[in-house]
C-alpha cells in the first residue's frame, strides 16, 4: 500500500483523509492516506519523517504552504506564480516536486461542475492574500477579458497586479474604488467570514446576471453569499466544488487517474 498524508497546523477537522479514501475506493487504488499535525516550526522534519517511512506524497495546509514551496527540490509553475505549495510529491530517487492544485481546483469546478466560461469574462477577486494570490494564474490562463483584484489594503492588491501583468488582463484597486464594469464572475476570496464579516464592496455590484463564488464553505450558505442572494442574485456557489477538485487534481498527479468528485459530493459534506 503506498502512504500518502495531509500536513496541517491545525488538522482536527481536515476533510482530506476522507475525500482521499473515496477518490481510492472509487478508482480501486491500493493507497493509505493520513492525517499528520505538525508543529509551527517542525514542518522540514515532519517532511523527512514521512519520506524515511516511505511515504509517496503530501497534501500541505495551513501554515506550512509556503515552507512547502522553499522546501520543494523543483516546483510547477502555478506553484511558483503562488509562491506557496500544497501537493508535494516523494519520487523514488528521493526528490521533493512542490505543486499548487488550488487555482485548479477552483477552474475546474467552474468550467466542469459549474458549467461556467471563463474566456472573455470580466472576473472580480475580493482579496489579495494567499488565497486569492493562489487562485491569480490559473484564472488568467483562461483569458478573461479582466481579472479585477480589489483588497481592503490596497496595496497588496496593486502588488499581486504587478507580479502577475506578464499573464494576462489584471488591474487593481481598493474595496471602495472598484470600477463599475459589468462584471461576469465575483470571487470571495478573503477571510473576512472568520470573523463574521463581509467585504465592504458596494452593492451596486451586485446584479442576478452575476455568478458569485465564495471560496469558503460551511454547513450553512456562507454570510457573502447570503448577503448577494439577499441583493437579488441567482447564481451562487461555496467553495465545496473547489475543494474537491484541488483534491482531485492531487490525486491525478500521484496516481494518474482522475476521480469523478460528483460521485463522492454527498458522501463527503454529509
Ligand atoms: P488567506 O491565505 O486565507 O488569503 P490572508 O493572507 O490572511 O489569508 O488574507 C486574508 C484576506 O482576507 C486579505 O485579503 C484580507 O484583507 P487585508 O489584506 O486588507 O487584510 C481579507 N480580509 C480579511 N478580513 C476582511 C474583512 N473584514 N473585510 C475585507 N477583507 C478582509
Amino acid at each position: 500500500m503506498d502512504l500518502y498524508g495531509v500536513m496541517g497546523n491545525p488538522i482536527e477537522h481536515s476533510r482530506s483523509p476522507k475525500i482521499h479514501a473515496l477518490f481510492a475506493e472509487q478508482t480501486r487504488q491500493d493507497i493509505t492516506y493520513e492525517k499528520i499535525f505538525v508543529p509551527i516550526n517542525g514542518f522540514k522534519e515532519a517532511v523527512e519523517q514521512f519520506k524515511q517511512r516511505g511515504g509517496k506524497g503530501l497534501n500541505v495546509t495551513l501554515p506550512f504552504k509556503q515552507d512547502a514551496f522553499d522546501l520543494a527540490d523543483s516546483t510547477s509553475e502555478f506553484a511558483k506564480q503562488a509562491g506557496a505549495v500544497n501537493t508535494l510529491t516523494i519520487n523514488p530517487s528521493g526528490e521533493i516536486v512542490g505543486e499548487n492544485t488550488d487555482g485548479i481546483g477552483l477552474v475546474r469546478d467552474l468550467l466542469v461542475n459549474q458549467k461556467i466560461k471563463i474566456q472573455d469574462k470580466a472576473i472580480l477577486l475580493i482579496g489579495a492574500g494567499g488565497a486569492a494570490r493562489g487562485v491569480i494564474g490559473p484564472l488568467l490562463k483562461q483569458q478573461p477579458t479582466l481579472l479585477h483584484v480589489t483588497n481592503r489594503t490596497e496595496e497588496k492588491a496593486h502588488e499581486l497586479k504587478f507580479l502577475f501583468h506578464q499573464f494576462g488582463s489584471i488591474s487593481s484597486s481598493g474595496l471602495s474604488d472598484i470600477p463599475n464594469i459589468k462584471f461576469d464572475i465575483v470571487i470571495n476570496a478573503t477571510s473576512a467570514s472568520l470573523n463574521q464579516n463581509i467585504p465592504a464592496i458596494s452593492p451596486t455590484l451586485i446584479s442576478p446576471h452575476c455568478f458569485f463564488y465564495d471560496m469558503v464553505y460551511g454547513n450553512e450558505l456562507t454570510l457573502f453569499l447570503q448577503w448577494v442572494k439577499g441583493l437579488g442574485a441567482q447564481h451562487y456557489v461555496d467553495g465545496k466544488g473547489m475543494l474537491l477538485e484541488q483534491a482531485a487534481e492531487s490525486f491525478f498527479i500521484w496516481r494518474g487517474v482522475r476521480p469523478n468528485t460528483a460521485l463522492i459530493k454527498d458522501k463527503v459534506f454529509e
